[in-house]
């Protein structure tokens, strides 16, 4: 008897093990509620694309696992990539055509965000603009984990904020073919040390680049 017991101590371990594994993952990938507000409030901004895209976004689940174009950290469970606009398969060009809306401030609640990508694919952009109009919230200068900033081809709005300068680990940032006016503030890009790639092109802002950040990106 008690040979038995020890010989058999070690698979009894291994199977709990197993058994923790399997379990772990699925405790911590919940959506966390504060990213489970801010993506909702976001989708209640969109108009038109809901239904597609933005479909299996639905209260009570877990946007970690099952919410179309949301991707989380599995260490703890926070919303890291939001790119509901992507069609699945990059050939697919005609899910992403339905866009318009405006961005919810309360995206600036999504902490731990590293690439917002909103770009809005439109075959025939130039000849009829469309997508997410008015103004880039302020709040997005909150997400400071930002990588990458793609709001490229809407229809947005208004000047840059000045929040962005809070964005310092921002690498690429696309901004081009919206609405967008005003100047850029040099604060801006002074303080995005990492920018290696910036598109502002197709928007009516009235001043040049800084040169300080022309001589940086060489
Ligand atoms: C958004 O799209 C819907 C459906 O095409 C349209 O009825 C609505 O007028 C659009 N809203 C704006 C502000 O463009
Ligand atoms: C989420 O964002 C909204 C809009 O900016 C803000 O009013 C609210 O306090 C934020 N909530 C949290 C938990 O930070
Ligand atoms: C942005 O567009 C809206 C709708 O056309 C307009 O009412 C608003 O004044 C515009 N804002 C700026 C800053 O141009
Ligand atoms: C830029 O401003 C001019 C003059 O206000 C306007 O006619 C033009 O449509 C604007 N372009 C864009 C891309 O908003």
């Amino acid at each position: 008897m008690e040979t038995f017991k020890t010989n058999y101590l070690p698979l009894l371990f291994l199977a709990i093990l197993a058994y923790c594994s399997i379990l772990y993952p699925l405790l911590v990938e919940s959506c966390n509620p504060i990213d489970e507000e801010a993506l909702l409030k976001f989708k209640g901004g969109i108009e038109y694309g809901a239904q597609y895209q933005l479909a299996t976004w639905i209260p009570k689940t877990n946007c970690c696992a099952t919410w179309y174009g949301v991707e989380c950290d599995a260490a703890n469970g926070r919303v890291v990539r939001l790119s509901p606009f992507r069609p699945a398969n990059p050939m697919d060009v005609d899910i992403s055509v339905f866009v318009n809306g405006t961005l919810s401030p309360f995206l600036g609640n999504l902490t731990y965000l590293q690439v917002l990508d909103l770009f809005h694919f439109q075959e025939n952009y130039l000849s009829n603009p469309d997508g997410l109009r008015g103004p880039i919230p302020p709040q997005l200068g909150m997400l400071s984990h930002l990588t990458s900033l793609h709001l490229g081809a809407n229809i947005l709005n208004g000047s840059i904020p000045t929040s962005f300068a809070n964005l310092h680990k921002l690498q690429f940032l696309y901004l081009g073919h919206n609405r967008l006016s005003g100047s850029i503030p040099n604060i801006i890009f002074r303080s995005m040390k990492s920018l290696s790639t910036l598109s502002l092109a197709g928007n009516n802002f009235t001043c040049s680049i800084p040169s300080s950040f022309m001589k940086k990106l060489r």
